[in-house]
């Protein structure tokens, strides 16, 4: 945080909107002036079909809000068929490339409504109905949002979980959320290798008893076990409900306000909160945000780059673009497969205008060279976005340089999984961009700086970042844990959603947001707890305490360390880190592993037994230790310092 707060002060670089793309911007400096409840209600009348209009804008109870009251729609209705029957069933709808040299679809509007079909009435014979939990384990391949529109469709909610989560991360979810249903496929590819994400799958369906069937794509091919009676290939679940004709299955008129989907994230414990997103207002919210922040225009092609695993994935892959009737690109494996230069020979390829990505993809990008970028034509870019992190001004440099020829918009943007929808963010045609700013709140979005006591900072001051009224696509709780929602975002401040993220005003009343303020960390752009981490290292036959921490990292943003005391007298050793940090991986999933494994015989505690975090974290920057006093024994942390100096560093 304080070098967070030295580069804001001393950034001073300014960049106004070009005249050409001011012009030309969906939004226009006066969308700053309309009064909130208008602006919802005119976006909300206007940027989706409704079954049945609504008749109240919101209702708020804190610290529970309902959108849109009173109408009925149809998320799937709004992705896919309405542009179908609006005429463009030829547009395309998804521009997707696989990993291996050569694989390429192009899914239009009409195709993916074909496909979406066929999958829903396959799933409605495995008995998938309104209000049926799905859950969905799969890599970037087209059929994962056909899956989710499929759901949609439907009724049945779906939770996503990330490829590259393990199967107890996986078991755990579905348990939790008490899927009845798994849609998965045989593997995934990920730089030339194999995932294997049926037999992960396996593995934790028997852990989770109340799933009866899992549908698996075949996607590489490659050999897995199909359990008989539960497994059926999504090939044969289509194959079988497929008769003569034209396919046709109702869209299930839905409720404002009925489940759309759960997405785990990590809080500071190491259970993961189902955060709750549900119909209209998330929809409303996420193609408002998408139409004015990325300034997309029919002929666009838009890519974000994340996984549709996160959040980023179901708000700006899936829901918000395909409302908005865009043509997106959704490319399966990774930016260096088979080089460094891949994403510029996509972006090339399909002439993409607006690129949106996380920072620690930049620096990446920035650590290999800009010649790989110089390889290829990028003149077809117009807008280029960051989220997941704050943004260095170094990188936010880097990236509007080399990538966008040193005169894109960059349009850093904040949000969370729970807000569901970008919050704060520049508008490309209207905002005046500072690098490492993400400058000001969306219209009709009324965000704040508070400090300790509650009360509102002026220009220049720090404090934490609060949400003091309801937005559309805002979280309506975590699921089956009301105690823990009010909790963790309402305790502090009342009725302020409290986000748990530092953040600084400027003098021009710009938002500089500075990082996590509670035990979570941030690992290229990923949420991880670290009592997650810490319960994984226990769970360790030979771990007798842990306790984790991040460290800053040039390339992930930040980096776990974990401090581990063995059991017995063993001093530890490098395969013995190996193995903490493969079971990390096997607990949670490869993002969670420690790059570093520091071994002592103790943790430095207090006289009453708590682990000093705050002094780890010291310890872990190479930063000058605070007040020691507190501590039962002083000399811990000396003998720390010295094995966190010595001890070696992983990947
Ligand atoms: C961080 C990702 C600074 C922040 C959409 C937040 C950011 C957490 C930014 C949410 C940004 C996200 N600048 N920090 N532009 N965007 N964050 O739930 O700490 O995976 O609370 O959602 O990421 O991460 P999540």
């Amino acid at each position: 945080m304080p070098q967070a707060i030295e580069t804001m002060l001393l950034e001073e670089r300014r960049y106004p909107p070009p005249e050409p793309f001011a012009a030309q911007a969906n939004a226009q400096p006066d969308i700053y002036e309309r009064d909130p409840d208008e602006f919802w209600e005119t976006e909300g009348r206007g940027r989706v079909s409704w079954f049945q209009s609504f008749d109240r804008l919101y209702e708020w109870e804190p610290p529970y809000a309902r959108w849109y009251l009173g109408g009925k729609l149809n998320v799937c209705f709004n992705c896919v068929d309405r542009h179908v029957e609006a005429g463009r069933g030829d547009k395309v709808a998804f521009l997707w490339e696989g990993e291996p040299a050569g694989e390429r679809e192009e899914i239009t509007f009409g195709d993916l409504l074909e496909r979406v079909v066929r999958f829903a009435n396959g799933l409605k014979s495995v008995g998938v109905k309104k209000g049926t939990p799905v859950g969905i384990y799969m890599g970037m391949v087209p059929e994962l949002p056909v899956a989710m529109l499929a759901c949609a469709r439907l009724g049945a909610p779906h939770t996503v979980v990330f490829g590259g989560f393990s199967a107890e991360s996986l078991s755990d979810r579905l348990n939790d959320m008490g899927c009845e249903v798994l849609i998965t496929q045989d593997e995934g590819w990920r730089r030339g290798a194999r995932v294997p994400l049926k037999r992960n799958a396996d593995e934790a369906l028997a852990a989770s008893p109340g799933v009866r069937h899992s549908v698996v794509l075949r996607r590489t091919g490659g050999d897995v076990a199909m359990a008989e009676g539960r497994d059926i290939w999504w090939h044969d679940l289509v194959g079988r409900v497929q008769g003569s004709g034209p396919e046709t299955c109702p869209c299930e008129p839905m409720d404002a306000e009925d489940l759309l989907y759960l997405l785990y994230t990590s809080g500071t414990t190491a259970k993961p909160k189902g955060i709750v997103h549900t119909t209209a207002g998330y929809l409303v919210g996420v193609a408002t945000t998408h139409h004015y922040i990325f300034d997309i225009k029919p002929d666009s092609v838009y890519w974000c780059a994340a996984d549709i695993g996160w959040v980023t994935g179901h708000s700006y892959i899936v829901y918000g673009p395909l409302c908005n009737g865009t043509t997106g690109v959704i490319y399966e494996g990774t930016p260096d497969y088979p080089d460094k230069d891949r994403w510029w020979e996509i972006i090339e390829r399909y002439k993409v205008d607006v690129l949106y990505t996380a920072p620690t993809a930049i620096r990446a990008h920035m650590k290999w060279g800009p010649e790989y970028a110089q390889k290829h034509d990028l003149s077809s870019l117009r807008l280029l976005g960051s989220v997941g992190e704050p943004i260095n001004p170094e990188a936010w440099m880097w990236y509007r340089e080399h990538i966008g020829a040193g005169k894109t918009p960059v349009v850093d943007t904040w949000w969370q999984t729970e807000t569901g929808m970008i919050l704060i963010t520049p508008l490309p045609g209207v905002t005046t961009l500072k690098p490492g700013s993400a400058t000001r709140p969306f219209p009709g979005i009324d965000a704040a700086v508070l400090n300790e006591a509650g009360e509102e900072v002026g220009p220049g001051g720090g404090g934490y970042l609060v949400l003091r009224r309801p937005w559309p696509a805002m979280l309506r709780g975590i699921y089956n844990a009301p105690e823990r929602y009010v909790e963790t975002y309402w305790s502090k401040y009342g009725d302020a959603y409290f986000a748990g993220d530092g953040a600084r005003i400027d003098e021009d009343g710009d938002y500089w947001l500075l990082g996590r303020v509670d035990d979570v960390m941030n690992v290229s752009g990923h949420r991880i707890s670290t009592i997650e981490v810490e319960s994984a290292l226990v769970d360790h036959p030979k771990v007798a305490e842990s306790a984790v921490c991040g460290r800053s990292d040039p390339q992930t943003g930040q980096a776990i360390v974990a401090y581990v005391t063995l059991k017995g007298s063993d001093p530890g050793s490098v395969e013995m880190m190996e193995e903490l940090r493969a079971h990390v991986g096997r607990k949670i999933g490869a993002i969670a592993k420690p790059a570093n494994v520091v071994f002592t015989p103790e943790l430095p505690k207090t006289r009453s037994g708590k682990i000093m975090r705050r002094l780890l974290r010291d310890v872990a920057e190479h930063r000058p230790l605070g007040d020691t006093t507190t501590l039962a024994d002083p000399t811990v942390v000396e003998e720390l310092e010295t094995r966190a100096n010595t001890e070696q560093t992983e990947e």
